[in-house]
């Protein structure tokens, strides 16, 4: 099969398209003919091995060689125990943790990973822009919202961002979205009330108390960040630099008073909230945001156009 692959850290130069044999299949596994697969942040993480947990699986070259996580496709096989899929299956998932990459045609996963059916009005390339954002959206909102609460994502004109605002939004909160000059537009149209632009404004100084933050890319103080926190809020770090979240775990659990919670989000993938946010894009009530798609070769460019800071929402590889 057709993968990109990479040896080293680095640029998107250090990519490469490759043929590689296709993965056997186990008793329990699921083998998937890709359709579409999307990009996130943590594969420009991994590509470049910065921030320092991205080199988690390989701390001086990468040790899982395909990138990728969120894909989307057509089951092509299955093992002799696997029940509860069949060939010809329309399926999506999020199979980074399950020894799975989404940069190429094919993706053995076991059947217990968060892979489900897609339901038939969803695009694969609709599909395959939900299962990290939109879970790390859907576990950063959900439950901690009242109707009214001032809610800000810091990071809005992203990924996970993009579908943060919108659920943030249906659950009733006024909410302020934080990211470049080149987005705001962009989080308008999710339905940001308020728009910052992190050049020019720190959000921890202007004088609203939130009663949520999720936050993106967090490389503010704990400090500064607490002043930011409504007594009672929520403050939740999900992405940024290493010594941040670190920070976020310790730090602010000290922090952690007044009713205020500072701490980090461990988004957790499961079939359950991939079923969850795929039934909001089939309501109409959830918007994928796709801006551009790639060929499978285009990865190297789809790579660069988000690590340059210029991807608004998702990015989407079309494989097949
Ligand atoms: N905690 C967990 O369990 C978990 C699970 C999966 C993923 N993650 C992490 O979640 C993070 C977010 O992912 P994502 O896919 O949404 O990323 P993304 O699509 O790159 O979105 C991040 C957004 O934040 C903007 N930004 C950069 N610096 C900023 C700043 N200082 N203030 C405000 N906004 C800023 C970026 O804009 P620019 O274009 O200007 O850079 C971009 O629009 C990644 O770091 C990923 O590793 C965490």
């Amino acid at each position: 099969m057709k993968a990109i692959v990479y040896e080293r850290y680095g640029l998107p130069e250090v990519l490469e398209m490759r043929e590689v044999e296709i993965p056997v299949l186990g008793d329990r596994d699921v083998l998937i003919r890709l359709e579409a697969a999307s990009v996130n942040r943590s594969d420009w993480e991994g590509l470049i091995g910065k921030p320092l947990y991205a080199r988690m699986k390989g701390l001086r070259r990468p040790r899982r060689p395909i990138l990728g996580s969120d894909v989307a496709g057509r089951v092509e096989e299955v093992g002799s125990a696997v029940d509860s899929f069949r060939p010809g299956d329309e399926v999506f998932g999020d199979v980074m943790h399950h020894g799975g990459s989404a940069f190429a045609e094919y993706v053995r996963v076991p059947e217990t990973a968060p892979i489900v059916h897609k339901p038939a009005t969803v695009t694969f390339a609709e599909a395959s822009t939900l299962p990290q954002a939109a879970l790390i959206a859907l576990q950063g909102t959900l439950g901690r919202i009242e109707p009214g609460d001032q809610v800000l994502v810091n990071g809005a004109g992203g990924g996970a961002g993009a579908f943060a605002v919108q659920m943030a939004k249906a659950d009733g909160a006024e909410v302020t979205g934080v990211d470049n000059g080149l987005k705001q537009e962009f989080m308008r149209s999710l339905g940001a009330d308020h728009v910052l632009d992190y050049t020019r404004t720190d959000y921890t100084k202007t004088d609203t108390g939130y009663d949520l933050i999720l936050d993106l890319v967090c490389e503010r103080s704990m400090f500064a960040i607490r002043r930011a926190v409504a007594p009672g809020g929520h403050y939740a770090a999900v992405g940024g630099t290493t010594r941040a979240l670190l920070s976020a775990a310790t730090v602010g659990r000290l922090l952690s008073t007044g009713g205020r919670r500072i701490g980090v989000l461990m988004v957790r993938p499961n079939k359950e909230d991939l079923l969850r946010v795929a039934d909001m894009v089939v309501a109409g009530t959830l918007h994928t945001n796709i801006e551009r798609t790639y060929p499978l070769d285009g990865v190297p460019e789809a790579l660069r156009h988000l690590g340059e800071g210029c991807a608004l929402g998702k990015l989407v590889v079309e494989i097949a």
